[in-house]
């Protein structure tokens, strides 16, 4: 028998012990042992539960204790997170997480500790939810150098826009909505402004390109400037709106952002729908590999949990292809350094600046499009490039309202 701690009782911590406890045959069999939850961490009392006496509330309690082999921190947070994630190991345990912002924060340091310590350190379920991103990533595409990474990585944003693209609602009504269902916290920032995608794509991208990017070395954008024009437009040239989180490699240096991008109808992208998530992974040898489902939820996290549980058992001693090196931020393409093409939705009188400034321009089209209104595609230019003919537009009087990437090119 394998003893483990679950350190936090919320949505993913209560879904651990209950898929442990529904599958409890099938998951010993795989791992070739009972794996049994030895001790609860969580400041809050559950006093009807079958399993209450695992309850504790000094994290010091199972750091101690010498049968608690594997640690799982689903607690969420850097701190103190960070402290008992490094603590465990230091201690001889695993340690399992599903906390995407402990990973993005620490991943770098935490894998070293665990290398040092001879234990692993696994964090299947912090990007994707129940979706296996992270194990196919380093082990199944292991002999492919990644060319690109593209994904849907967050539900709440995801269905907000589904709801626009679909219903033609607004960005605040959708949202109401999201919040109503219970999809994005109260306060949504996280996952409107981007944050939450650009914590995955980091440590997708760590990954697969072998060194630390923090998620402040990321240029993020949210989706709460997207409008129902835009939506609009995008229809008019074939195209959906979506929340990408992407990586790519050009030459020796690696390009990331994290924001809204028009793509193509016909990609795979565009039809993960509603809270699902969506990732495409370009390898050298196996082309694009697309991975899909629920990015979110207790019972599909604790899936991503559970099989890394089963990988400490199985496979004791650190992961060797689960690695990365200290951040080098001089393998980052610089935000807004490589050219992008871009959809702009300008606003104002005198649209002939517009071909000044821009060169010609093909305008597109909308139903009850207003005069003072003019969208189009711009020529792909630099971030520094693109700022300045703005503020030239700006003096002219043409406000720019509506301003999204485009990404794969297509007809464009
Ligand atoms: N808030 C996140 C989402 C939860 O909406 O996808 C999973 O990370």
């Amino acid at each position: 028998m394998i003893n483990i701690a679950v350190l936090g009782h919320g949505v993913v911590g209560s879904g651990v012990v209950q898929l442990l406890e529904k599958n409890r045959e099938s998951i010993s069999r795989k791992a070739g042992a009972d794996i049994c939850v030895k001790k609860i961490l969580d400041l809050r009392e559950f006093p009807g539960l079958p399993y209450a006496e695992k309850f504790c509330t000094n994290f010091g309690e199972i750091l101690a204790d010498p049968e608690i082999r594997v640690v799982v921190e689903v607690m969420g947070g850097t701190h103190p997170a960070y402290d008992y994630a490094a603590s465990a190991l230091k201690a001889g345990k695993s340690v399992v997480t599903s906390n995407k912002e402990l990973v993005a924060a620490k991943g770098h340091e935490l894998l070293r500790l665990a290398g040092e310590t001879g234990q692993n350190f696994l964090f299947e379920a912090s990007v994707g939810g129940g979706i296996p991103i992270i194990r196919p990533l380093h082990q199944c595409l292991g002999a492919n150098e990644i060319d690109e990474i593209v994904g849907i990585l967050n539900g709440t944003t995801n269905f907000i826009l589904t709801k626009m693209i679909r219903e033609g609602m607004g960005f605040g009504d959708a949202l109401g909505i999201a919040q109503e269902l219970g999809y994005a916290e109260k306060d949504p920032t996280a996952d409107i402004e981007g944050h939450d995608t650009c914590r995955k794509i980091c440590i997708l991208a760590s990954l697969a390109f072998g060194s630390h990017v923090y998620p402040t070395s990321v240029d993020t954008r949210g989706i709460t400037q997207i409008s129902a024009e835009d939506v609009c437009y995008a229809q008019s040239i074939g195209r959906v709106i979506k929340l990408l989180g992407h990586a790519r490699k050009i030459g020796d240096k690696c390009e990331i952002w994290v924001g809204p991008a028009m793509i193509e109808r016909d990609s795979p992208l565009a039809g993960v729908e509603d809270v699902f998530n969506g990732i495409l992974v370009r390898g050298d040898a196996t082309g694009d590999v697309v991975f899909y489902g629920k990015g979110a939820g207790g019972l599909p996290t604790a899936s991503a949990v559970i099989s890394d549980i089963i990988d400490c058992v199985t496979a004791e001693g650190t992961i060797v292809s689960l690695h990365w090196a200290g951040a080098d931020d001089s393998k980052l393409a610089k935000p807004g350094e490589l050219p992008t093409t871009r959809y702009l939705r300008c606003k104002g009188k005198g649209f002939d600046t517009v071909e000044c400034v821009l060169g010609k321009v093909n305008p597109l089209h909308r139903p009850d499009k207003p005069d003072d209104e003019l969208a189009f595609i711009a020529p792909a230019m630099s971030g520094s490039e693109l700022e300045q003919k703005l503020s030239q537009l700006g003096v002219h009087g043409v406000e720019v309202a509506g301003n999204i990437r485009i990404w794969g090119q297509g007809e464009i």
